[in-house]
């Protein structure tokens, strides 16, 4: 069966394409910094416990529910935009998916709830059952990481949406050979941030052990991660790969300043500053989630130009959804300074 016969029409779009994908990046790179803060510290919290040592664990298990409701809330932006631009390719992949893409709304509940019970609930538990929660909330969204890099890379594959019709429904990406170190890559720049965040959370409340141990975290995983990126780079299909080696210019231009940014940023790191390091993370991030998004668009290249999709011009709806963006915007910033300010009056 010819793959492209597989591909669903592309329903036209309101705007021109690139506002979507501006926002889609944009976005994308505030769900995975809050992502990364939130499960990176889960996970250096949870190999320090298991060292004996309790004070990191407790002090990043009270910001676990707030930082994964932000992670959450922050995921279904980018998704949104995704469905507007590649809503083609990517239904199709979580319809094949089925069952393991439908799970991961009950597993993220069951995490949620875990962290909410570890925070609340922290003094009524033993120390083994606590940490058996911890770990096990800590497991499912493992699980949900796994299940979205499944999902953004056989969407990028027509052709390996055959096994569906040999009667393998509610398939995984396992033949794809770049999705591990894709997975990999992810997870390690996860530890790399949550140590980060361990670090900043040591700054602010003037504990030096969190910021040394954050640091140790963040710049080891680093240093680890920059190789796991090299086998990502390698593991890609060769058009993919040549064209990150100078086969075209922007997509190379891209991930250099993605590595030089990287490169920076862990100096600013072994030189202990978190908040510098922080500043430098944030730039890092969003350069590689460009990257990435050159990666969908040359994947794509031979079934799908998104340049092709045709445009209805109705530009209403989204001055509309810009203004709501706007007052929005003031409105959280307003309710976030009265409540920096009656923070104060209660210190
Ligand atoms: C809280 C647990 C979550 C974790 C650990 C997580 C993790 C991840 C990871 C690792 C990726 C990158 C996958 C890859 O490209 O290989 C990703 C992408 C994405 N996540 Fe999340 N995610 C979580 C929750 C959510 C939720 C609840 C939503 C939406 C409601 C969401 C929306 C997205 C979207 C749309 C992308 C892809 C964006 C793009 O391709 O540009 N995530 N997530």
């Amino acid at each position: 069966m010819n793959p492209a016969s597989l591909i669903p029409l592309a329903e036209p779009i309101p705007v021109h394409w690139a506002w979507f994908d501006v926002l889609l990046i944009v976005t994308f790179t505030a769900h995975v910094l809050f992502m990364n803060a939130m499960l990176g510290s889960a996970v250096i919290g949870l190999a320090q416990a298991a060292r004996g040592r309790d004070s990191l664990i407790r002090a990043v298990g009270m910001k676990l529910p707030p930082l994964l409701a932000l992670t959450i809330n922050l995921g279904v932006a980018p998704l949104l935009f995704l469905q507007v631009n590649y809503g083609n390719f990517d239904y199709v992949s979580s319809v094949l998916m089925g069952g393991w893409w439908l799970a991961v709304v009950f597993v993220l509940l069951y995490s949620y709830y875990g962290f909410y019970l570890y925070k609340f609930k922290y003094e009524a538990m033993g120390k083994t059952l606590r940490l058996a929660l911890f770990g096990s909330s800590v497991l499912g969204l493992l699980y949900v990481a796994f299940m979205f890099s499944n999902n953004m890379t056989l969407m990028l594959r027509p052709d390996g949406w055959q096994p569906y019709f040999d009667g393998h429904g509610g398939f995984l990406n396992w033949r794809d050979p770049a999705i591990y170190p894709r997975f990999l890559h992810m997870m390690v720049g996860t530890v790399a941030v949550g140590g980060l965040f361990a670090a900043l959370l040591g700054r602010h409340k003037g504990n030096e052990e969190f910021v040394e141990t954050g640091m140790w975290w963040f710049t080891r995983a680093t240093i680890v991660n920059l190789a796991v990126g090299v086998w990502f780079l390698v593991a890609l299909p060769t058009r993919v790969l040549l064209a990150f080696m100078g086969g075209s210019l922007p997509a190379t231009l891209t991930l250099a300043a993605g590595v030089l940014s990287a490169g920076v940023m862990l100096v600013a790191g072994f030189r202990a500053d978190p908040r510098r390091t922080a500043a430098w993370a944030v730039i890092t991030v969003f350069f590689m989630a460009c990257a990435r998004h050159w990666v969908r668009t040359l994947y794509l290249e031979p079934w799908f130009k998104i340049e092709t999709v045709p445009v209805t011009n109705q530009y209403g709806s989204f001055y509309l959804f810009l203004g709501f963006v706007v007052a929005g915007g003031g409105l959280v910033a307003y309710m976030l300074k009265l409540y920096f300010k009656s923070r104060q009056g209660r210190a």
